[in-house]
């Protein structure tokens, strides 16, 4: 199966077509030469010929592990690496490069590459690494937490029944050997930081919503640690599944993560802070960029900052309250000739109205498929 030209032609592509391997490279004949050797193995191939149109036939075909050479123009291997990730934690990613040095496989893999493979390589090379990958992708899927159960309904409940429910915990702390005042304290911290992270999200009148969000956050990162067998060495990939669960890194889960794995809260943050894939900044479910490259800054760019800001509230660099939308202003794109580009996620939209945006906007909000416009 060959599919970069459907990926060129965008709107016509055939939707969640499943395959094995995606191969992203700008070098036509890498890409069809993997392809092939990978397809003589019985394994389903696809190709693109950059990094966003595979970053879209990575949603479109859910691939178990991608080849991505680390060199191409534009959208680089890393950020693609960093993008997928995003997507799906359990794809396996191969890094492939024509200029290997020590440097480029040390980042690849800190950002999780899989494998690391120097152009030219044999036809077993790829084919080995690649089974390799599908077998570890399986191993992630299936350890892969079930997916969040909604918090209990607190209204169902009234407050002498919530006044037994904080007894039974007391009691259950005593069964510990710990004493009250420890119950007090920790319970104090813990709404310290609910109140921190409802001002950090500007919900401070939502008191009772946060401190349950809070909860929740904290159970997820409970999840991954466990997951993880709370080993310290795993410290960056807990961060990575953090930040691909909350789609940010607030305060409250950066301390949980220190008090679990007993590693110092200034270490976490150098972690956190050194990774562009991290987001120490509340960052929404959905990102929108808008281009202010000169192309589309003179084809009306300062327009639809303008429009985005005012249909969601919030200017760039800004996340709304509800984190569905964080606003960012990029440079060029490389597709001046949509000009002026707004991207959501990793969909590119041109010089959309004001009702078109609203529509694509509404579409995110209530997770229903997006508007195709243009
Ligand atoms: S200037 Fe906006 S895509 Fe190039």
């Amino acid at each position: 199966m060959f599919l970069d030209e459907v990926a060129t032609a965008g709107a016509t592509a055939r939707r969640d077509t499943m395959t094995d391997v995606l191969v992203i490279d700008d070098e036509r004949s890498m890409c069809d030469g993997c392809r092939q050797t990978l397809e003589a193995e019985g394994l389903r191939a696809v190709t693109a010929p950059d990094g966003p149109r595979g970053v879209e036939l990575v949603e479109r075909t859910h691939p178990r592990v991608i080849v991505v050479d680390l060199k191409m123009p534009g959208m680089s291997g890393m950020e693609v690496l960093a993008k997928v990730s995003e997507i799906d934690p359990t794809i396996v990613s191969i890094v492939i490069t024509g200029y290997a040095s020590i440097d480029s496989a040390v980042e690849s893999m800190k950002i999780g590459a899989f494998d690391f493979l120097t152009k030219p390589f044999e036809p077993e090379q790829l084919i080995d690494s690649v089974k390799r990958g599908m077998e570890l992708s399986e191993t992630r899927q299936k350890a892969r937490p079930p997916a969040r159960a909604a918090p209990p309904e607190a209204a169902a409940l009234d407050a002498p029944q919530v006044a037994l429910r904080g007894l039974e915990v007391l009691g259950q702390y005593y069964s510990l050997g710990l004493k009250r005042r420890d119950f007090l304290d920790e319970l104090k911290n813990l709404e310290a930081e609910s109140r921190f992270h409802a001002e950090t999200l500007g919900r401070i009148r939502e008191k009772e919503k946060v401190v349950l969000q809070v909860v929740e956050d904290l159970r997820v990162v409970d999840e991954i640690v466990t997951r993880h067998e709370y080993r310290k060495s795993a410290l960056l990939q807990i961060l990575l599944d953090v930040q691909s669960e909350l789609n940010w890194l607030p305060r409250h889960a950066l301390k949980w993560v220190s008090r679990r794995l007993k590693v110092s809260l200034a270490s976490i943050y150098t972690i956190a802070s050194f990774y562009e894939a991290l987001s120490l900044e509340p960052r929404g479910e959905h990102l929108v960029e808008i281009c202010t490259g000169t192309a589309c800054h003179v084809r009306g760019a300062p327009r639809l900052q303008a429009t985005a800001s005012a249909l969601l509230g919030i200017e760039p660099g800004q996340t709304d309250p509800d984190q569905v939308f964080t606003l960012k202003t990029v440079h060029c794109m490389g597709c001046c000739a949509l000009a002026p580009v707004v991207k959501i996620d990793d969909r590119y939209y041109s010089n959309p109205s004001l009702r078109e945006l609203r529509k694509v906007f509404d579409s995110y909000r209530q997770k229903k498929e997006q508007p195709c416009l243009r």
